[in-house]
């Protein structure tokens, strides 16, 4: 077989602060009832302090390469998915890249929002499939709590988002367990139905005490228009990247949705009409960790013995750009 890509290590990390919905409901006004019945969230995780997502992909990735047997200056390059990243710039894949100590090592920031891994597994797989790259470290990784309105005025997002990191190291194959394919797409003309303002390059300046006494620097999102996009384009998406490869979705063994709203998840999980079982998700856990998700859930997936070699996988995520996309895997 042509040259190919396949994950060999995975990774993740979430903080240790627990903040359940009864936590928030002490700040703002909402209820556990409320968050589960809408989005099967019960408790997410909050970073402590100054720490930014590349502290947490950073434990993430050792563990990665630590199950790859494979050490940091083994790496050719780092994709580094983030909407939260460190600072303004640079990237948050170059400030990673300083902490694993490998100067010199190609670096890459995905800014794709939700669909930031998926954007990310399929541009490592083109580099490695060319032969231009052997060892690419990919990672989702999202500091989110410190830029969310606390009060009642954002409970509609503040109560969906967590903090976390996951990392996959992709090495070379010519056998049959790759990456298959993946299929990405955008649609920018509703850009800002998901977004955050301020600060912002367009504006000068970037940022004002009026902007940020209106929540400007803060999510704002249209919940309703993310929901049906979603609903629409997840199962989409998901049978466009089977249907390539002559599969149906009944030969899915696992899929590993993005985790936005279980609601979400379960609706496209039945228009595919897949059962539980080829499904997982874990947003009850750790809420929306945008881009993080994706790799959290499948690394949970690998350790609970829920994905073994041989089976077909698919990843897909939607999100903010309008963005959405799908990696198809044989493991
Ligand atoms: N607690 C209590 N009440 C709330 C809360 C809350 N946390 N948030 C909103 N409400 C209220 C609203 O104020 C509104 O009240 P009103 O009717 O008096 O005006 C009411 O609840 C709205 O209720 P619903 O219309 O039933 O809300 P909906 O079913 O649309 O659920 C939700 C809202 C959960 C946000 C849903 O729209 C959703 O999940 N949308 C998709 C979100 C998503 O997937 N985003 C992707 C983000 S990923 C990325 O790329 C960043």
């Amino acid at each position: 077989m042509l040259r190919g890509s396949r994950i060999v290590g995975l990774g993740h990390h979430v903080p240790d602060r627990v903040v359940t919905n009864l936590d928030l409901a002490k700040f703002i006004d909402t209820s556990h009832e409320w968050i589960v019945q809408r989005t099967g969230i019960e408790e997410r995780r909050w970073v402590d302090g100054d720490v930014g997502p590349s502290d947490l992909a950073e434990v993430a990735a050792r563990q990665a390469l630590d199950e790859a047997g494979l050490a940091p200056d083994d790496l050719d390059m780092i994709i580094f998915a983030t909407l939260s990243p460190d600072v303004f710039f640079p990237g948050s894949s170059c400030i990673l890249q300083g902490k694993l100590g490998i100067p010199g090592v190609a670096t890459l920031d995905i800014r794709n929002q939700c669909t930031g891994f998926v954007y990310a597994m399929s541009v490592a797989d083109q580099f490695i499939r060319t032969g231009a790259m052997n060892h690419v470290l990919v990672v989702g990784a999202e500091v989110h709590s410190t830029g969310l309105d606390m009060s009642t005025r954002g409970r509609d997002v503040t109560v969906l988002f967590g903090d976390g990191a996951g990392a996959a190291v992709l090495s070379p194959t010519e056998g049959e367990n790759r990456i298959v394919d993946s299929r990405l797409h955008a649609d920018g003309r509703n850009y800002d139905i998901l977004m955050v303002e301020a600060p912002a390059s367009r504006s000068n300046p970037r940022l004002t005490e009026e902007m940020m006494l209106e929540g400007r620097h803060y999510p704002s999102m249209d919940g309703r228009s993310v929901f049906r996009f979603a609903v629409d384009r997840l199962p989409a998406v998901i049978n466009e990247v089977l249907d390539a490869h002559g599969h149906s979705a009944a030969d899915i063994d696992m899929l590993i949705p993005h985790q936005a709203n279980l609601r979400i998840n379960q609706m496209a999980a039945r228009t595919l009409g897949l059962s539980e079982e080829q499904v997982f998700n874990n947003i009850h856990k750790y809420g929306n960790t945008t881009a993080a998700s994706i790799p959290i859930a499948l690394h949970e997936a690998v350790q609970e013995g829920r994905i073994r070699s041989g089976d077909l996988v698919v990843l897909a995520a939607f999100g903010a750009g309008l963005t959405w996309g799908a990696n198809l895997i044989r493991w």
